[in-house]
């Protein structure tokens, strides 16, 4: 009987957004075999990858070694490396005084932004040992700190990322022949891309630190991540640094709102804010609020030159933010908007 010859994809992050939609668009590709990585193998999301035909494989982005023995025999390699994962719990364990931070010590900004470098650090020197490797993937953020020329340092889960890109362009010169890296625009499912009714005049009120006209690329990470990647893959040569963003998806603002009232039914107007009011209002951190400050001024990208994904060929087919938008549960999204608008009335006590 003929046996039919399967490449290993490895995929870091198999069980969250970027990865499952890797693994996804790989286990349904003839020729493929998917190698799932996780901490934690017994997991639900571990286990409906098993259950899809993924072999699922415990290693950690912390520990090398459980790394190579991930990758051995691999043809190519998707890492995703997750700064948040680091940086919520530190966060949380100041916001209930679990932790008092003491001064002179690292904040969670920077313990995260070192434990990320280490975990990308790792991964890139486990596949650069792989003799089997073809491709290598990495999901980037562009490097804030650079391109911004040193005026915008905060940005860590940005910069953390850079970091990692660079090390495998300088000092790994035999992967980076091998590498490709992905740039995703925004989750389409971003808490700050949709508009809140305002407690105070019953509108509804899309607020951003951006202005109206400043554009974002946006992605439905869950579903587009998986194609792109697998064009860096099969179709294009390495060395391609590309935005990944859906099908007429790189968005002002306000086409944003025009999208979401459209889809909703309801009216809802872009109000600018400062970076200042969004901290103080809906307590974000300065890490999340330094990067709209430096789109408005620089765009997602910066300087960057990067491949867009109209100049892929074969074009990836996505669906548009706004196909995603109007196919959302707006029953179900709408009654929650109402409920919370008026605990939020009564909480100002506004009748
Ligand atoms: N939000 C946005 O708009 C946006 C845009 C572009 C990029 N990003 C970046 O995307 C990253 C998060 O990606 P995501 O949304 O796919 O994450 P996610 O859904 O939260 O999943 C995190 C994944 O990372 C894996 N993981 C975490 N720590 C690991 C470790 N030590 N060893 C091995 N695997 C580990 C987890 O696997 P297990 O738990 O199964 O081990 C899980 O699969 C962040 O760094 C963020 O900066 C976000």
């Amino acid at each position: 009987m003929a046996t039919s010859i399967q490449k290993i994809i490895v995929v870091i992050g198999a069980t969250g957004n970027q990865g499952s939609s890797v693994a996804d668009t790989f286990i349904k590709l003839p020729g493929w075999k998917v190698r799932a990585v996780t901490r934690n193998p017994s997991s639900p999301a571990a286990q409906a990858l098993a259950n899809s035909g993924a072999e699922v494989v415990l290693a950690d982005l912390s520990d090398i070694t459980s790394l190579s023995k991930s990758f051995e025999g691999a043809h190519a390699i998707f890492v995703n490396t997750d700064f948040w994962g680091t940086y919520r719990p530190l966060i949380a364990a100041i916001a209930t005084g679990k932790t008092i931070p003491k001064e002179g010590e690292p904040e969670p900004s920077q313990i995260a932004f070192e434990t990320e470098v280490l975990h990308g650090r790792n991964a890139a020197q486990a596949a650069a040992g792989v003799s089997t490797l073809e491709r290598f993937v990495y999901s980037a953020l562009p490097p804030m700190t650079k391109l911004s020329g040193g005026k915008y340092t905060h940005s860590y889960h940005w910069d953390s990322k850079g970091t990692i890109v660079d090390y495998i362009e300088k000092d790994l010169p035999d992967l980076a022949k091998i590498s490709s890296f992905i740039y995703l625009g925004g989750y389409n499912t971003n808490a700050l891309f949709s508009p809140k009714l305002d407690p105070t005049d019953g509108k509804y009120k899309f607020m951003s630190p951006l202005n109206k006209d400043t554009r974002m690329p946006i992605i439905d990470q869950r579903k587009s991540t998986g194609p792109f990647v697998r064009a860096l893959i099969e179709d294009q040569k390495p060395g391609i640094k590309l935005l990944a963003y859906d099908r007429d998806s790189y968005l002002t603002i306000q086409e944003m709102a025009d999208v979401w009232s459209r889809a909703s039914g309801r009216e809802a107007i872009v109000v600018q804010v400062t970076i200042d009011f969004m901290h103080e209002k809906f307590g974000l951190p300065w890490e999340v609020l330094e990067a709209p400050k430096f789109v408005a001024e620089s765009g997602y990208t910066g300087s960057m030159k990067m491949t867009q994904p109209d100049e892929l060929t074969p074009r990836v087919e996505t669906r548009s933010y706004e196909e995603w938008m109007m196919g959302r549960d707006w029953d179900t999204i709408l009654k929650t908007d109402e409920a919370a608008f008026q605990s939020a009335k009564a909480e100002i006590g506004v009748k």
